[in-house]
């Protein structure tokens, strides 16, 4: 069901970030092309030559390229794709997204997108309860965002609770259903 499709993956800086390198694999497994928008944050986990090797193109995480190159990505890139999956999302880019902050590559990017975005939050299960956090996600739901659960088990802050990301797999079925 993703053959063809032209997938913009959003990255934020949560541990679960190690993890994208074998999601891309999987997405373009499936048919699907795939280009990686990420946070400065989100690099702390995941490095750009992998995301690039993977992705098989450039990714994108700042907002100002160099004088001269003139390219306003965040626009390009929302016209480029067909959807917007951001996995692993942060407390911190939910409430970037549900408050309409616009201060780095993939938030800007997310309030110039206008097809289908999904999001896989990622977080202790004490920042995913939070009464802030669910706030923003339920604002998010209301304009269409749909939320890919966090799996109950190990966190890796040592406790167990709600907040894995969801696993790669899962997700790629998650978008074949929700694409059928
Ligand atoms: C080791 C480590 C792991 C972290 N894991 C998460 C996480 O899984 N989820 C989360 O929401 N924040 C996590 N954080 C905090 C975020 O990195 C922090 O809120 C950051 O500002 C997020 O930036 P971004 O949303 O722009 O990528 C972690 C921080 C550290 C130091």
């Amino acid at each position: 069901m993703l053959t063809g499709k032209k997938i913009l993956l959003g990255i934020s800086g949560g541990i679960a970030a190690y993890k994208c390198p074998e999601l891309i694999r999987q997405l373009i497994a499936e048919g699907a092309e795939v280009k990686v928008v990420a946070t400065q944050n989100a690099l702390q986990f995941v490095t750009p030559t992998s995301l690039q090797t993977v992705s098989r193109n450039k990714i994108y995480y700042e907002v100002f390229e160099p004088i001269g190159n003139f390219n306003p990505e965040h626009i390009s890139h929302a016209d480029w794709g067909d959807l917007l999956l951001v996995a692993p999302a942060t407390a911190n880019i939910i409430g970037k997204f549900a408050c309409g902050i616009a201060d780095d590559a993939l938030s800007t990017l997310f309030l110039a997108f206008d097809k289908p975005v999904f999001v896989a939050p990622a977080m202790n299960d004490k920042m995913y309860q939070h009464p802030i956090v669910q706030r923003n996600m339920r604002q998010l739901q209301a304009v269409d965002v749909q939320f890919i659960e966090p799996a109950y088990g190990e966190l890796a802050c040592g406790t167990t609770g709600k907040g894995r990301m969801e696993e790669p797999e899962n997700i790629v079925a998650y978008l074949n259903d929700y694409f059928e």
